[in-house]
């Protein structure tokens, strides 16, 4: 099993969403239900699972349904139809103090505008889901300060929020969200509001922590670049329906149809291919021939192999973890790679 389950979940906005799902069970699409009922679909018949300790990443174009599926998990929104779970317990079937136990204690959430208390410092920001909580102030201080010295704020404790850059806040944002200790961080868009460089920054510092951390982590994006990098999985949305799920490499060599393949024509392939996925696999038999050849390693870039592919101008070899050949690389794959 896994640790988030979704299935077969509709989401139909308006007055009387029980006949547009039938029309929409019915194979309608989100235009025709709109057109004939007024409707809107949110959500499509979407299935997911989501593993413990995984970053998945929900992206599609504005209006996809990419909010209106992660409102779903912390249950600011209730579906039409389908079933939801975290751990095998079914989360639509909590009441109000469950749900509200569960929203403090299990689940951590960073918005898009940072979402902070504006009149509280950095310090009382951070510490606030622990406030909550019920925990003693000695004790939240003690962890609030650990957090906050861990994304490079030391010293800024009892700055308020609009003292802070952009980035600054967000960085308050998403230790408020991890001070609680949660399975599971909800995120919005968190890093859309950012500059490039930053974004970058708060990109790498997720990552950091996630490595340390392994948080079951929901990120949305619009921004296929961001979902490439962070993600190990994604999932591509389209008028409610999910149209793809895959890790990034699978995205980016077979998108599922022209909506996906749209989003990639503009990816950095050298960024997101790795050797091993577009290697020429060997046979245990072949390993003599190719050691003398350059080495790089099975999960090595694309864009790390390159300068080692033009200083030499031959094949390599692509180990294992174990310095086992499993495969060889050409320069002229790699183009081909690169060229998609
Ligand atoms: N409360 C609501 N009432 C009516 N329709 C809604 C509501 N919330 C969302 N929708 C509709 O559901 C669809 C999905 O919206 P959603 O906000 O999930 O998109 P999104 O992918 O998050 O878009 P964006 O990238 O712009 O944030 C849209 O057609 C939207 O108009
Ligand atoms: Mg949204």
């Amino acid at each position: 099993m896994s640790y988030i389950e979704i299935r077969n979940i509709f989401k139909i906005f308006g007055p009387d969403p029980k006949s547009a799902l039938e029309l929409a069970k019915g194979g309608a699409d989100k235009d025709e239900i709109l057109a004939k009922t007024g409707h809107t679909v949110g959500l499509h018949d979407v299935s997911l699972t989501i593993e413990q300790g995984e970053t998945f990443v929900v992206m599609g174009l504005s209006g996809s349904g990419k909010s209106t599926l992660i409102r779903h998990l912390n249950r600011l929104i209730d579906p039409t139809a389908g079933s939801i779970s975290f751990g095998g317990e079914d989360i639509l079937a909590m009441d109000i103090p469950a749900l509200n136990a569960f929203r403090r204690k299990r689940l951590g959430m960073v918005f898009q505008r940072f979402g902070l208390l504006p009149h509280r410092n950095v310090m009382d920001n951070v510490a606030y889901g622990l406030e909550i909580q019920g925990t003693a102030r000695k004790k939240r201080e003690v962890a609030a300060s650990k957090w906050i010295a861990r994304v490079g704020l030391a010293g800024y404790e009892t700055k308020f929020p609009d003292q802070l850059s952009g980035g600054m806040q967000q960085r308050v944002g998403l230790t408020r969200a991890l001070a609680t200790d949660p399975e599971v961080l909800l995120m919005d868009e968190a890093f859309s509001a950012l500059d490039p460089l930053i974004r970058s920054d708060m990109q790498d510092e997720l990552m950091k922590l996630q490595a340390e951390l392994h948080k079951t982590i929901v990120f949305i994006t619009h921004d296929l670049d961001e979902a490439l990098k962070i993600g190990d999985r994604i999932a591509i949305l389209k008028d409610g329906k999910l149209v793809q799920v895959g890790r990034p490499e699978e995205i980016v060599l077979k998108p599922a149809d022209d909506y996906v393949q749209a989003f990639t024509r503009d990816v950095n392939r050298s960024k997101v291919l790795r050797a091993k996925s577009i290697m020429a696999p060997i046979s245990e038999t072949e390993d003599e021939a190719t050691t003398d050849l350059p080495a790089v390693s099975a999960n090595a870039r694309l864009a790390d192999i390159l300068p080692i592919a033009l200083a030499n101008g031959t094949a390599m070899t692509v180990l294992d973890s174990k310095d086992t050949p499993i495969g060889t690389l050409s320069p002229q794959q790699i183009v081909e790679a690169l060229d998609g």
